[in-house]
């Protein structure tokens, strides 16, 4: 049975980038042909389960209204924020005269462009019938250490251990309402984290080990070829 609520996809995209050391934010540089948020946004596009993808841009950003992507007709500008979680709060704001409050939201960021169509769809199927929904995550391989002052302390037991990657799921009121809440809580990083906070237990589904987020140079290139490797 096709599903009544709609589904919205936000991207936070008003970060500048310091660990880059570019000479603008990272979600500007050049991957594949186009930029970074353009390979990013393309991609849930593509998807083609959006009403909307809305995405936070710092109002000193003179690259976003340069790009086509800005007066695509699926894509709505929405002002950036102090931290992440104050651009996905303005995005979601930005979208409540269309939005309904059992919608889905999935946020995800400018900086991970190599987001595979199909792990959208294995999110949304994963958690369509959820009453809380959850995120993209990557179990680890390695060894984990619990370290302090350099020396290690304990190990960690790795099957606990989850890599949170985005997208992130949730329903388009109670994100809004977490977000609310936690407003100013540096321990908000992403949007699993404000439901945390709140006592509920947001699901993981394992995700895909290419979807990384461009943090440093080196990044780029591994993209690249991540990208070449999906076409
Ligand atoms: O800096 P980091 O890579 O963790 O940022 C994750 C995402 O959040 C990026 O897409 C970045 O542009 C976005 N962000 C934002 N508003 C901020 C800080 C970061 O939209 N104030």
């Amino acid at each position: 049975m096709e599903s009544a609520f709609r589904y919205w996809a936000v991207v936070p995209a008003a970060g500048v980038g310091k660990r880059m050391q570019a000479d603008r934010p990272k979600q500007y540089l050049p991957l594949g042909g186009k930029t970074v948020i353009e390979q990013t946004v393309s991609r849930l596009l593509a998807a083609g389960v959006f009403s909307k993808v809305a995405v936070a841009i710092s109002g000193e950003d003179p690259y976003w209204p340069e790009l086509a992507l800005a007066a695509h007709p699926g894509v709505l500008t929405a002002p950036g924020g102090k931290e992440r979680a104050d651009s996905v709060l303005s995005a979601l704001l930005a979208l409540s005269d269309e939005a309904g409050e059992q919608d889905w939201v999935l946020v995800h960021d400018a900086a991970r462009p190599c987001l595979t169509v199909a792990d959208i769809h294995l999110l949304i199927d994963t958690l369509r019938e959820d009453a809380v929904g959850g995120i993209l995550a990557l179990s680890s391989h390695d060894t984990l250490k619990q370290v302090k002052g350099g020396m290690i302390e304990a190990s960690v037991d790795r099957r606990v251990i989850w890599r949170a990657l985005t997208p992130q799921m949730f329903r388009y009121g109670m994100l809004r309402d977490a977000l609310q809440r936690t407003a100013g809580d540096l321990a908000v990083t992403d949007e699993a984290s404000a439901l945390e906070l709140l006592g509920l237990q947001p699901k993981i589904v394992e995700g895909r080990p290419d979807n990384i987020k461009i943090t440093r140079p080196e990044d780029l290139a591994l993209a690249e070829f991540y990208l070449e490797r999906q076409a």
